[in-house]
């Protein structure tokens, strides 16, 4: 008990319940809620992604989040050291989610610095007597709001050469950084204040932008393209990776934030309620704002037919990240108090990332200074000096393109998912994840059942493994090149990404070999490292695995379409799986089964289940490779009406009631606990 109590003095701790939710919440509300959800969803079919984007958050978004932080609580250390409490080796994916994190805090304030600019430019429009730069009239305008963003603003150059920085966005880039550097510079304490500032004012924002867009003349007309669903789309796998990649990057997941916020949490806090609370308050916010987003496209259709120079929701929302800095503010433009509308807008966008921009920062910092002992006054400036330089690759006339090339290998099925997969079953296999649901229970207004152990064991890295092998599949088969083109040009940025990609993880090993500083104390709760006593259960279950493998790379070795195509037509082929269910369900027998020291069979029996998983997830990929290659999918424009249909009221009603269904029981859960724990304590918080 002693050394916990040292650990604790030694450790910086939020206020405040409040402090961590908003901060977490900050982390998880940024652009990525109303700058990339809004267009994803309409380029992705409408209402119809909202399926796997629900169910992503629910199977998967919101018992990772419990994960996180209940790895972080427990161990009450940042994301490496964190792992490296479950056993030395595995400190590497700790580092691997912190680099990670640190590629996107050179590529994230670069986005935000555009905002900054765009902020500035609507300041000096409400100066100006409302005039704003990219305004235009019709379809000229729109395209005179692109050439601002792009050429004016931008100087973007396609293709793979850099080309100069930009010196207009330099400016804005040290803003953010100094801007970045005060947030966090006196710890965690002060971060739990001023997301006090940050997270309710940018709602605020988002409130009125809400109603202003629903009240216009036409605005039902935008929510159509916004709400009424494409179903096909949900048959090409794009749909699925998009979906899933932005739960993780939208949740902060997998990069090491929520987990490092989590160990600064005060030692009796309630884990689970606080994550799905998180959750949700992320999915509305993304919601909400693609309401105003598409409700104000709507508005501005219809001002532009009334005025017989008609411009369609369609030709300014193209399916693409350009949609906060061209279709929006265009929009507005065309509407009345342009300037004072966009500045609220940029004003919601710069308070939204800034709060996710420093905990990405925050969480790097943290891992260092665990790790070395240096001091925080020391490490925060150098980091973000090193940031900001980086960042200036992203400032250049060629630097967008980048950014995207980037953006697409760390963030999604390439990047968080994958170590998302790393996290599930490093910690369903290798460690003792029922003394982290017990744990996380602890002092929980709600009770995780067994059943999160085989979500985070067996089945999220299931669907995380197919969803990464379905894009490595089509990534391989993909015909007009991956890194070189058919004509054999070699396709320079991706080459540049899978570079990234290969060397993240080497540099992650690395790290983890550099020694450290001896932990300042060590904490008094139990290794989480597993330690079982092996069965004969666990040869089988690695024989069955092996040759479900044998037999699927055999299937493989002629071509993934080949394979594919088989699996589909003849359904022997299914046979191939057999041994991989075999292995996992055995291997999950053998390790619930056996609790003491450890044998050579359990590390058989847990390798088992990783091999089996892995078999399974190529099985499945394959399958829907196969699936998905036969089907026509039809591709004509969805048909337009000024109504929304009766399918989208049913989408609104149903986000509408996970929404205020589920927090109004969280709150009820946490209400009713606070109730229980203003007496007695329970039994189950005894020795923690
Ligand atoms: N969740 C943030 C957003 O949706 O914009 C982005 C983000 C923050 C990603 C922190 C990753 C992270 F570690």
């Amino acid at each position: 008990m002693g050394s916990e109590f040292l650990l604790e003095e030694q450790r910086e701790s939020w206020g405040s319940r409040g402090g961590f939710i908003l901060a977490a919440v900050g982390s998880a509300v940024g652009l990525g809620n109303l700058w990339s959800f809004p267009y994803k969803l309409y380029s992705h079919g409408g209402g119809a992604f909202l399926i796997p984007y629900i169910a992503a958050l629910i199977v998967i978004g919101i018992p990772l989040l419990i994960l996180e932080f209940s790895i972080g609580h427990y161990t009450q250390r940042a994301a490496p050291n964190a792992f490296k409490r479950g056993h030395k080796r595995f400190e590497f994916v700790g580092w691997w989610g912190i680099i990670l994190g640190f590629a996107i805090i050179t590529y994230y304030p670069v986005i935000l610095a555009y905002c900054f600019s765009f902020l500035w430019y609507s300041i000096l429009g409400i100066f100006n007597g409302g005039e704003l730069p990219w305004a235009g009239e019709g379809i000229e305008g729109v395209a005179n709001a692109k050439k601002f963003f792009f050429d004016d603003y931008l100087g973007y150059q396609e293709g793979p050469a850099l080309g100069s920085v930009r010196m207009n966005l330099v400016w804005p880039l040290i803003i953010t950084w100094v801007a970045m550097y005060f947030c966090i510079f006196r710890g965690v304490k002060q971060v739990g204040k001023i997301v006090w500032l940050t997270v309710p004012l940018p709602w605020l924002m988002l409130l009125v932008l809400t109603v202003r867009g629903l009240t216009l003349e036409g605005s039902m007309q935008g929510l159509v393209y916004y709400l009424d669903p494409v179903w096909s789309e949900l048959a090409k796998p794009s749909t699925w990776r998009y979906a899933f990649g932005q739960v993780f990057f939208s949740l902060s997941l997998a990069f090491g934030v929520m987990l490092t916020y989590a160990s600064f949490l005060h030692r009796k806090s309630d884990i689970n309620n606080n994550a799905m609370i998180i959750g949700l308050a992320d999915f509305g916010t993304s919601f909400i704002a693609g309401l105003a987003v598409f409700a104000t496209l709507g508005g501005m259709a219809y001002v532009t037919q009334q005025s017989g120079n008609p411009v369609s929701v369609a030709d300014v929302a193209t399916k693409g990240p350009s949609l906060a800095f061209v279709a929006f503010p265009y929009a507005l433009a065309q509407l009345p108090y342009s300037a004072y509308f966009s500045f609220i807008f940029f004003f919601a966008l710069v308070t939204l990332g800034i709060d996710s921009a420093f905990s990405i920062t925050e969480s790097v910092l943290a891992s260092i200074v665990d790790k070395s002992g240096w001091r925080r006054s020391i490490v925060l400036p150098l980091l973000s000096l090193v940031g900001f330089l980086i960042g200036l690759v992203f400032i250049t006339e060629g630097g967008l393109g980048w950014l995207d090339t980037i953006d697409g290998f760390v963030n999604g099925t390439r990047g968080i998912v994958f170590l998302g997969l790393l996290e599930c079953v490093v910690v369903g296999w290798l460690w003792r994840i029922e003394t982290l649901r017990r744990h996380a229970n602890s002092n929980s207004d709600w009770k995780l059942g067994k059943w999160w152990e085989y979500l985070i064991r067996i089945f999220i890295p299931i669907v995380l493994g197919v969803l990464f092998f379905w894009q490595l599949f089509d990534d391989i088969g993909n015909e007009s090149g991956f890194l070189r083109k058919p004509d054999g040009e070699w396709i320079v940025t991706n080459c540049v990404g899978v570079g990234v990609w290969v060397l993240v993880p080497v540099l992650a090993v690395v790290l983890s070999l550099v020694r450290g500083r001896r932990d300042i104390a060590e904490p008094s709760r139990p290794e989480l490292e597993l330690e079982i006593k092996g069965r004969r259960g666990g040869l089988w279950a690695f024989g069955f695995a092996l040759v479900s493998a044998v037999l699927l790379l055999a299937a493989l070795s002629r071509s993934v379409s080949v394979a594919a195509g088989e699996v589909v037509s003849n359904p022997l082929y299914w046979l191939m799986v057999v041994g991989g269910v075999v292995a996992v369900v055995l291997g999950n027998y053998v390790l619930e089964k056996t609790t003491t020291p450890s044998s050579q069979s359990s590390w058989l029996a847990r390798w088992a289940g990783l091999l089996g998983i892995m078999d399974i997830s190529v099985f499945v990929a394959l399958v829907l490779v196969g699936f998905t290659a036969g089907l026509e999918i039809d591709e004509s424009p969805k048909v337009i009406s000024d109504k929304l249909g009766g399918v989208s009221y049913i989408i609104l009603a149903v986000v509408f009631l996970i929404l205020i269904g589920g927090l109004g029981w969280c709150f009820y859960r946490a209400l009713a606990a606070a109730g229980k724990d203003s007496g007695i304590q329970h039994v189950d918080e005894v020795g923690d």
